[in-house]
């Protein structure tokens, strides 16, 4: 590994790594990203060339890393992982790029932190295969062009928003990535059994992908508590009641909600009559950081309808007061 290769430190945990499906037939749901990808990479790989540059974005947990890995995968080519934030300087970049061998796959985790003068160096890269690099000193600076060997740039994302225009505008396949069903998350959540060898109770798995928030990151990393639970108590497998129990004691609701989600709705309901509030204030009155909030604890409680953003904040609708069976006062506007 290189000195500004910075491998996500996702992909060296063990327990996520062994869970990783390799495979488009093994990657359960986002059928549609599925069947497009499977559409370009086949026709990218007779025609012989690289596929095109890739931007996966959505929530945290929900697969775009694995996505990545697949699509290295069925091109049969070698990929490349860093980060944005880890790659400081534009010569850092241009080392990494001069590195790809043809038909090499760049992974950029966080894509949107890349900074600006080092994002400007993917430009013309990602168009024409080639960056301009200023050597010399004084006077005698001159720019060289140096051409680079067709790859193909797999960027991820939690904020797609952040990035610029004309990087976006670079991709030719951009895609986010949905939560998933109840049904999906059954699925991985077998797969999860098998690979650990633990069977769990079909009731069991539903109940535990009800409380899994639409993400396979929290259904395995939940499949592993309770399966603590199961073991400790001396299970050889996992029944739902013993997995409600487990939940409960974690403090995930029937929804999947977590301190945090139930701190965020609670807060708003107790402290701005149930809003509209801004994101900063609601974040400085629960402890959070602004930025967590929108990234990872928003998109689910809007996906399910228990708060809604408006011009003026963000609001507890009445399907999130019904959760908490607390009784809904339309606010006045
Ligand atoms: N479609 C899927 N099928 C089966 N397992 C999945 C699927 N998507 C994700 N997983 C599991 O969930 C874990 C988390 O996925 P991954 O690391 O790819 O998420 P991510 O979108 O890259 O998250 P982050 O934004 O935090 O980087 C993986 O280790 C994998 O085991
Ligand atoms: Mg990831």
């Amino acid at each position: 590994m290189e000195r500004d290769e910075i491998l996500d430190p996702s992909l060296e945990d063990d327990e996520e790594g062994s869970l990783r499906p390799l495979s488009f037939d093994e990657y359960v749901g986002q059928s549609d990203l599925k069947q497009n990808l499977r559409v370009f990479v086949g026709a990218a790989k007779m025609r012989n060339e690289s596929l095109d540059h890739v931007l996966l974005y959505g929530p945290p947990g929900l697969g775009k890393t694995t996505m990545s890995m697949i699509i290295a995968n069925e091109m049969h080519s070698h990929i490349r992982v860093t980060t944005g934030p880890s790659i400081e300087r534009t010569g850092d970049l241009v080392a990494l790029l001069s590195s790809l061998e043809p038909g090499d796959v760049l992974f950029i985790d966080e894509i949107h932190r890349l900074p600006k003068v080092v994002e400007e160096v993917l430009y013309p890269a990602m168009e024409d295969f080639c960056v301009d690099v200023v050597i010399g000193k004084d006077a005698a600076t001159r720019s060289v062009r140096i051409d680079l060997p067709p790859f193909t740039l797999i960027g991820a994302t939690t904020r797609a928003g952040d990035l610029s225009a004309p990087l976006r505008d670079r991709f030719g396949i951009i895609s986010k990535l949905e939560y998933y069903s109840i049904e999906e998350l059954t699925q991985i959540i077998s797969r999860t059994s098998r690979v650990y060898h633990f069977e769990m109770d079909e009731d069991a798995k539903v109940e535990l992908a009800k409380r899994s928030r639409g993400t396979p990151r929290i259904a395995n990393r939940l499949f592993r508590r309770v399966r603590d639970f199961a073991q400790f108590n001396g299970d050889d497998h996992i029944t739902k009641a013993r997995t409600s129990e487990a939940l409960d004691r974690l403090k995930i609701d029937d929804l999947g909600l977590d301190d945090v989600d139930q701190k965020y709705i609670m807060g708003i309901i107790e402290r701005f009559k149930g809003g509209p509030v801004g994101l900063e204030s609601l974040a400085a009155s629960i402890g959070e950081e602004p930025q967590t909030l929108e990234d990872v604890y928003e998109p689910y409680l809007l996906q399910v309808g228990l708060i809604k953003r408006t011009p003026r904040g963000r609001v507890v609708t009445e399907l999130g007061y019904a959760h908490f069976h607390i009784p809904f006062m339309q606010q006045l506007l």
